[in-house]
């Protein structure tokens, strides 16, 4: 069976349109992903939902994945938390991210 390739749209800390290719499975969850190809400056907790850094908007498309109390707790402690906001770390990759587009909240 062939692999399917997927492809998602985010902006970055300088609100740069970027594009990040995917296969199901390849990764734990969506802040890996981003981590080991195209993100360095995130991931300090290592996907634990504590540290924050990993959060994200969703822009278009939408994640199922519901968020626990863990990510509730961080994302509402920090900047710019909206009814949009996730953490990368607690989101898997799955088919579900194809052509999602989300920005990079960023501390600047
Ligand atoms: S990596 Fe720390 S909250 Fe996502």
């Amino acid at each position: 069976m062939a692999t399917e390739h997927y492809s998602l749209t985010y902006y970055d800390g300088f609100d740069q349109q970027c594009h990040a290719h995917f296969t199901v499975n390849e990764y734990h969850n969506l802040m890996e992903l981003l981590f080991d190809k195209y993100v360095e400056e995130w991931g300090d907790c290592k996907g634990r939902a504590w540290c924050g850094t990993c959060h994200i908007h969703i822009i278009e498309g939408s994640i199922t994945e519901k968020m626990d109390a863990d990510e509730q707790h961080t994302l509402s402690n920090g900047r710019d938390y909206g009814s949009q906001s996730r953490l990368a770390c607690q989101i898997p990759v799955t088919a579900q991210l194809d052509g999602i587009v989300f920005r990079i909240v960023t501390d600047i």
